[in-house]
């Protein structure tokens, strides 16, 4: 069920939409927001709310890559796997992570701090590698630079992901 918190900001937001179908996407982020994923029952939550089938909200949710429909880490690291970024070493970048982290792409740190995961162009291709962690985006990758960002990172609780929590590819992961 959503919470009163939830649901005060997702019609705050429907209020700017000819429809209430058209918040979807605001509702999800909303809920994620909160929860740090979205659920097959947050899901239903938006859907009975934004009077959308599940389904169709589902079908949102997995074509948004931002939506996590599986538990996350308490930092998600989206690296870009585009052209430009596999041109300029984006490999090395995933290979330090992985020796850094101890996981491949889809899954998260022991820890339950850090999921990796793939993700389409940033928008930034004049200062390949690149990657996000959060909102945070951070180019020109080297070596020591993401060494640098980790440690910036190194502290903190979790959400309560475990390590060998596989992110379905295609649920949010594209
Ligand atoms: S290809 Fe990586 S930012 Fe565009």
């Amino acid at each position: 069920m959503l919470t009163d918190a939830e649901r005060e900001e997702i019609e705050a937001e429907v209020h700017h939409y000819p429809q209430r179908r058209n918040a979807c996407i605001d509702a999800l982020q909303i809920v994620q927001r909160h929860r740090g994923w979205v659920s097959d029952e947050g899901v239903r939550d938006v859907a009975a709310l934004l009077d959308l089938s599940p389904e169709e909200v589902d079908g949102v949710a997995t074509f948004y890559n931002l939506i996590f429909r599986r538990p996350v880490g308490r930092h998600v690291i989206l690296l870009c796997d585009s052209v430009s970024c596999w041109l300029m070493g984006c490999d090395r970048v995933r290979e330090q992570l992985t020796a850094r982290l101890g996981i491949a792409f889809g899954q998260t740190s022991t820890d339950g701090r850090f999921t990796l995961l793939p993700v389409q162009c940033l928008g930034t291709c004049d200062h390949a590698p690149a990657l996000m962690i959060d909102a945070e985006l951070y180019r020109d990758l080297t070596p020591e630079r993401l060494d640098e960002i980790l440690r910036g990172h190194a502290e903190e609780s979790v959400y309560g992901a475990t390590a060998d929590q596989e992110y379905s590819a295609g649920r949010g992961a594209a």
